[in-house]
């Protein structure tokens, strides 16, 4: 592999006293689109949370194109270029979605006011909606806002968890194939997290899977099969 967009090694992290992550690797390349799978509690949001640095790391390191970004906090790994939607969304509900945009410009420079119209272009529907409030759109609406909310901000590397959770088949294929448009047409590497099985065949180019704080097998390139992957999706 050309050298890391994301370089994970031996990552540890705690709830309190409780031990979640026990030493999770991974290696991303530049451009990749990578899915972490695993069943229900095994560790996968944690990750995400630690990746960010909303969570600290007890043990292992964390760099990003080659820089160790394991102690800084999650506002610099931003400005660094890691873009996190998380689970559940969290949009600003009381702000509209151009204000939910521009916060998200504020981390990318000047490249954001291209980047917003590229967002409108992915997502129709934020542009028709761009002075309504955040917190009054369907889930599938303020997924598409969170993920614009990233874009805008111009990240190297895009973390997504779980974004077609709650969502309907025709919004989660809309997602699916803006991230594609956003890896062909920015470069970005994107990691995310799936429990759906079409989302994860539909765009990812190999997995990690996860049980108990550990990655414990991954799946290769022209290996994601439904065959392959549903196994790891059982509850
Ligand atoms: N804020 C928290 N405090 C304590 N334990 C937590 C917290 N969040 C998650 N956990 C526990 O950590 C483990 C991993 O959770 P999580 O990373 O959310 O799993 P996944 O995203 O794979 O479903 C689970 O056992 C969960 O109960
Ligand atoms: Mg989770």
């Amino acid at each position: 592999m050309t050298e890391a967009v994301l370089d994970v090694r031996g990552l540890g992290a705690s709830y309190g006293a409780t031990p979640i992550l026990q030493g999770v690797d991974m290696r991303i390349a530049k451009g990749e689109i990578v899915g972490l799978i695993g069943r229900n509690g095994v560790g996968k949001t944690t990750t995400m949370r630690c990746l960010i640095g909303l969570l600290r790391a007890t043990r292992g390191s964390i760099a990003l194109n080659g820089q160790d970004v394991t102690a800084l906090p999650s506002d610099a790994r931003a400005r660094l270029g890691i873009g996190y939607v998380p689970q559940g969304r969290e949009v600003f509900p009381r702000m509209t979605v151009a204000e939910n945009l521009a916060v998200g410009e504020l981390i990318g420079g000047p490249k954001g006011k291209k980047l917003h119209d590229l967002v409108y272009q992915y997502f129709p529907r934020l542009a028709d909606r761009r002075v309504q409030l955040a917190g009054t759109m369907s889930g599938g609406e303020q997924q598409q806002l969170a993920i614009g909310r990233v874009l805008v901000g111009n990240p190297t590397l895009m973390l997504l968890d779980e974004p077609s959770e709650g969502i309907q088949p025709s919004i989660v294929q809309m997602i699916c194939d803006a991230l594609q448009s956003v890896r062909r047409e920015l470069g970005t590497t994107i990691v995310f997290v799936e429990q759906n099985l079409d989302t994860i065949l539909a765009i990812s180019e190999r997995c990690y899977v996860m049980e108990k704080g550990r990655i414990v097998s991954a799946i290769g390139p022209g290996e994601v099969t439904a065959e392959n992957v549903r196994q790891h999706l059982l509850i």
